[in-house]
């Protein structure tokens, strides 16, 4: 790699990435291109400067804004708006625009140069209601698929990218699929090494969790630095369970997948936590209490938003089979890490996190 474009750089993603991807190859140049639209991406810019990261102020909607970077040899796709409800009850154009025109113009810039390409893709691409069709029991603090329940793409280590692709996914959903067709058109037409990554929730330090994305940290945010959270949908009951990734684990899949490309070419990955590294928002509830020392008022709103689902944990074993990847950091690793960060920086976090 001598020169690598990181899109969505500036975001907790792409920022934890191309300071890990610098400390990684001190040689090559890594560029984090970013419109700065997410709120806190602005605290990226130190960080990124003092890493040695290259910063330009772009936008992946606009081809000439992409074509002013110039040429570079691997392309990571990390721009996006991330959330899932973005577009209900609402307009749905800057979301299309940048998950995926934004996408189709970053691989324009990459094909002139037959850039590498990763792409940050999402689970969320897996549809809706048979996710929610899924057979749930209770046990404990969470759910759970029922003992013994199995299916196409489905058991209970969790949903494989053989899950039917069939129904409505969300706006988001569709655009990250969308675009990773697109993906693969490039690979098959123009010859570009690909990897798509679908992963479930990922987290970290520097994510700016908000309600509706990067339910972790603003879970420990609001514990730490006091508001209100809501269990929100399925009765209220916070049983909803998510598997989580440490970016830092995201990064050493990455670097294996750059390392093997041949290998990988072409492949599509569910990544994530898996089921020992995943958590219902009452067992959050219950660790972030212990880390903080406190707990916020916890409301309960029992109606169930459109996108909602009550569970999704990453089956990883393609992945692991294909490249030997697999999550390092637990739940309480990935917890003491966020409370560390969000104490370390608390004046700059709390008037976006609180
Ligand atoms: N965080 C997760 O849990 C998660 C899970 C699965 C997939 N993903 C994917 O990972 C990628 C990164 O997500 P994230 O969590 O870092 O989100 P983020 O919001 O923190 O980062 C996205 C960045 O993209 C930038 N951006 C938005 N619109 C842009 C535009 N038009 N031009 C240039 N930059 C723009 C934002 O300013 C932000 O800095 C996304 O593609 C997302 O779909 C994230």
């Amino acid at each position: 790699m001598k020169r690598v474009l990181v899109t969505g750089g500036a975001g907790f993603v792409g920022s934890n990435l191309s300071i890990l991807l610098k400390r990684e190859h001190g040689d090559a140049e890594i560029i984090a291109f970013d419109n700065l639209k997410r709120r806190g991406s602005e605290l990226a810019l130190p960080r990124l400067r003092e890493a040695g990261v290259t910063f330009v102020h772009g936008d992946i909607r606009n081809p000439e804004d992409l074509q002013s970077v110039g040429a570079f040899d691997t392309l990571l796709d990390c721009a996006a708006e991330p959330s899932v409800h973005a577009g209900y009850g609402g307009d749905p154009r800057y979301l299309i625009n940048t998950n995926l025109t934004g996408t189709f113009n970053a691989l324009e810039a990459a094909r002139p140069h037959k850039a590498d390409v990763v792409f940050l893709s999402s689970s969320r691409v897996y549809p809706i209601a048979p996710l929610r069709d899924l057979p749930m029991a209770t046990e404990g603090e969470r759910f759970v698929i029922k003992p013994g329940a199995k299916g196409t793409g489905w058991s209970a280590a969790g949903i494989a990218t053989d899950f039917p692709l069939g129904g409505a996914r969300s706006l988001y959903g569709a655009s990250k699929l969308a675009a990773e067709l697109l993906v693969e058109e490039y690979r098959a037409t123009y010859g570009l090494r690909t990897v798509v990554n679908r992963c479930g929730v990922l987290t970290g330090p520097w994510q700016m969790g908000k309600v509706d994305q990067g339910f972790l940290v603003l879970w420990a945010a609001r514990h730490l630095y006091g508001g209100e959270l809501t269990y929100m949908g399925f009765g209220g009951s916070g049983h909803q369970v998510r598997d989580i990734l440490h970016v830092a684990d995201l990064h050493r899949l990455v670097e294996t997948q750059l390392k093997n490309l041949d290998s990988c070419n072409g492949a599509v990955f569910n990544a994530g936590g898996g089921h020992g590294v995943s958590v219902s928002l009452r067992e959050l509830s219950d660790a972030c209490a212990r880390h903080a020392g406190k707990s916020p008022k916890i409301n309960r709103d029992a109606s169930t938003r459109a996108a909602d689902i009550p569970y999704y944990v990453t089956d990883n074993t393609d992945v692991t089979r294909r490249t030997g990847w697999k999550p390092g950091q637990s739940v309480e690793d990935i917890l003491t890490d966020v409370f560390q960060w969000l104490r370390d920086h608390h004046a700059d976090l709390e008037p976006i996190l609180r």
